[in-house]
């Protein structure tokens, strides 16, 4: 199916008073979206918490289905957690690298993923090595070829950085990862819901994603996907009694499917609309999807590269939703919060959120411009108008 504009915003009333461009902050959550969350919110309130998760076990339970679909895995591979960070520290920590093991990542890893490198390292003298951006500017996968040996234990990449446009070769580096036996965690938490993921054709272990960026999803609900062949060596950092079962005064049992990775309360209003932003993103197609954002970006990207002042800031070649750039004279966070007057959301991304990256190009506060297939060519329109006309007056 292609994108119905029309029917796309009629479903994101928002547009109609908002130049919504940070989908990749958090995307605006279309009406089914809103009103499955306020649904169960009410429910909860009438016949109690409790009461109302137990009402809607069998749709809860449907949320595995739709990621399944979502990723092409197996419902027994996803766990349901708060956040992507969440997701990506309980999978990276239950791998309990040792001293002498080595991760592999990229220059536009993500701080947060970062930041639990270093702590193994410091901790436990863990090796961390960054194989080297391509002359595009993506993760060189020959590059990354050469860098494997026996000693690394983790190959952990993030697909779309947090500062641009760039979509990294997963299926490239999947397939290094395959052939060498080496873990795969692929951080996908801006991918997730503007491209097609397919976790066999990728061949990432792990993946962790967020609901509320590109899938549309209610804030605060994220997922976890393992593979079944790693599963079951994986030992969670934490478990409760929903992840294990205590069988004996001195023994657990942990659960055999990835909801190891799960705590026992939950956000079931966030998580069942998570399940409708997801199944309301297959209705589309993440295909179709993509076909509308890639192009709609890149009219974006030339757009503003015309504009005097403007430099774009996106790297590699295979782009996607999300369109980087500094304004001479700009200071970026004062520019966002001049936009957000005029009703015009966009974000900006400081140097230490990809601090690899920002060194290796001297980056200063990036603006970050992202456009959904909800928004339409005059938003780009409108959009280059104000930044064209902030860029003169500086
Ligand atoms: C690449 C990347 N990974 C992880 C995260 C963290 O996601 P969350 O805020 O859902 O934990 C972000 C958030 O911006 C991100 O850009």
């Amino acid at each position: 199916m292609s994108i119905d504009l029309a029917r796309a915003r009629a479903d994101t009333p928002a547009v109609a008073r908002l130049l919504h461009f940070n989908n990749a902050g958090a995307g605006l959550m279309p009406a089914p979206v809103l009103e499955t969350v306020i649904e169960h919110l009410h429910l909860e309130a009438e016949i109690g918490g409790y009461e109302a998760a137990a009402m809607a076990a069998a749709r809860h339970e449907r949320v595995y289905d739709s990621i399944a679909t979502l990723l092409n895995c197996h419902r027994d591979e996803v766990a349901l957690v708060e956040n992507a960070t969440v997701a990506w520290q309980l999978a990276f920590h239950s791998l309990q690298l040792e001293a002498g093991d080595r991760i592999l990542t990229g220059e536009a890893e993500y701080a947060s993923n970062y930041i639990s490198f270093l702590q193994v390292a410091r901790a436990r003298g863990v090796a961390v090595a960054v194989v080297p951006s391509d002359e595009d500017g993506a993760l060189s996968v020959a590059a990354l070829e050469r860098m494997i040996g026996p000693e690394v234990k983790l190959i952990a990449v993030t697909h779309v950085p947090t500062n641009g446009g760039l979509v990294n070769p997963a299926a490239a580096i999947g397939r290094l990862a395959r052939a060498h036996r080496i873990p795969f965690l692929l951080d996908a938490c801006q991918s997730v819901g503007q491209l097609p993921i397919d976790v066999d054709a990728i061949g990432c272990d792990m993946l962790s994603a967020t609901g509320r960026k590109y899938l549309r999803g209610p804030r605060g609900t994220g997922f976890l996907y393992v593979r079944r062949a790693l599963l079951e060596r994986l030992e969670p950092p934490f478990i409760d009694l929903q992840g294990a079962t205590w069988v004996a005064p001195d023994r657990y049992e942990l659960r055999p499917d990835a909801r190891r990775f799960e705590n026992w309360e939950n956000y079931f209003a966030g998580q069942l609309g998570l399940g409708a932003a997801i199944d309301y993103a297959l209705a589309w197609g993440l295909h179709a999807i993509a076909a509308r954002i890639v192009p709609l970006a890149e009219s974006l990207r030339s757009r503003l590269g015309a504009i005097p002042g403007v430099t774009l800031r996106d790297l590699g070649t295979q782009r996607c939703g999300i369109v980087s750039f500094t304004v001479a004279g700009q200071e970026a966070r004062d520019l966002v919060a001049g936009l957000r007057r005029q009703h015009i959301n966009i974000s900006a991304s400081g140097p230490s959120s990809t601090l690899l990256d920002a060194l290796a190009r001297k980056l200063p506060d990036l603006l970050r411009a992202s456009v959904h297939y909800y928004n339409s060519e005059a938003e780009v329109d409108r959009f280059a108008g104000a930044i064209e006309k902030i860029a003169k007056a500086s």
